[in-house]
């Protein structure tokens, strides 16, 4: 699979999907693995499926797609409740059918000139990250860093990363088991004392980063993030620091999730001025630069 959001267009689908797995972790956070064939095959990293949660709870969820497998047909999903409608979903079991609508929107978008590419994550952003990380290790072109952050315990067991990173303390080794078997280096990053990761923002880490790359480095280099936004803006401020790009996935209430109820708009910086732009189908991933 490659990425390009060419082949995305006119390709949302309704299915009814099969749950095939539930993994439960700490803090109502759960992994859920969907049948989903015609999903599966569109998807694109940063593209969400909006779910029905439960036949009691009319509003559909937008969901980022975390892992996609097109020849088995499923996708999974990492979610934390917050309300009703994802404490639905997590009550469900193996076997149940969910309606879901999706792949929707426009993915993240990694040039080949700037193939060193920094993934950030944040809380229930983690998945998109993952899914492009994904991609890019398939082809040795790219040389991506992850960095993924964290206030609530990690929804996987941490596992001691066997590479170290030349400039980074040696204790702060912490990584995802399935990252660490796809050969991906892997920051771990929280404010609480999580065994392994590093104490601190994760825009903290991605600062100390670029500032080890030289120009010619940092003039090959493309930033790939989702999570809350203060996060995203300061990651936004940070590519402008070092004048690269970046691209964001935006997260906003939806209704429709298809376009048609202008209910997720958000003013994006355009060649003709501002303009609302509808997240759900226009993003959820935008230019950086065009956000804040
Ligand atoms: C593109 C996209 C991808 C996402 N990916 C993920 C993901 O991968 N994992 C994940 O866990 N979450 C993800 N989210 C966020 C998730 O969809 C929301 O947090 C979801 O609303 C939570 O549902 P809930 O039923 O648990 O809570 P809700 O019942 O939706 O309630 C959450 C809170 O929001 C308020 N609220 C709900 N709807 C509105 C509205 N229209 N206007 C104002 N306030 C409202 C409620 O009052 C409540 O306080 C994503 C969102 C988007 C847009
Ligand atoms: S949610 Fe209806 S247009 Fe985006």
């Amino acid at each position: 699979m490659s990425v390009s959001n060419k082949s995305h267009r006119g390709t949302i689908f309704i299915e009814d999907a099969r749950i095939e797995s539930m993994e439960i972790h700490a803090e109502d956070q759960f992994i859920i693995r969907l049948y989903s064939p015609k999903c599966a095959k569109k998807a694109l990293p940063g593209s969400f499926a909006h779910i029905q949660c439960d036949n009691e709870i009319l509003m559909r969820r937008p969901l980022s797609i975390m892992r996609v497998n097109a020849e088995d047909g499923w996708i999974e999903i990492l979610f934390k409740i917050v309300g009703d409608g994802l404490k639905a979903l997590s009550k469900k079991k193996i076997g149940d059918i969910l309606s879901s609508i999706g792949p929707i929107g426009n993915g993240f978008l990694p040039n080949e000139k700037r193939p060193k590419t920094l993934l950030i994550g944040g809380g229930v952003g983690i998945p998109p990250v993952i899914f492009l990380a994904e991609i890019l290790k398939n082809d040795r072109q790219w040389d991506p860093l992850v960095i993924m952050g964290s206030e609530i315990p990690f929804p996987f067991n941490i596992t001691k990363r066997a590479q170290s990173i030349s400039w980074l303390e040696k204790d702060i080794n912490g990584t995802m088991p399935l990252l660490e078997a796809w050969q991906l280096p892997v920051i771990l990053c929280s404010l609480s004392d999580i065994n392994g990761s590093f104490r601190g923002y994760v825009t903290g880490i991605a600062d100390r980063y670029l500032g080890t790359l030289d120009q010619s480095e940092l003039d090959r280099t493309e930033i790939f993030s989702c999570g809350p936004m203060p996060m995203l803006e300061a990651v936004a401020n940070l590519a402008k620091k070092y004048n690269i790009p970046c691209q964001v996935s935006l997260e906003e209430y939806m209704a429709c999730a298809v376009g048609g109820c202008a209910g997720c708009t958000v003013p994006i910086k355009t060649k003709q001025g501002i303009a609302m732009k509808r997240v759900c189908v226009d993003g959820p991933v935008f230019e950086a630069a065009n956000v804040f």
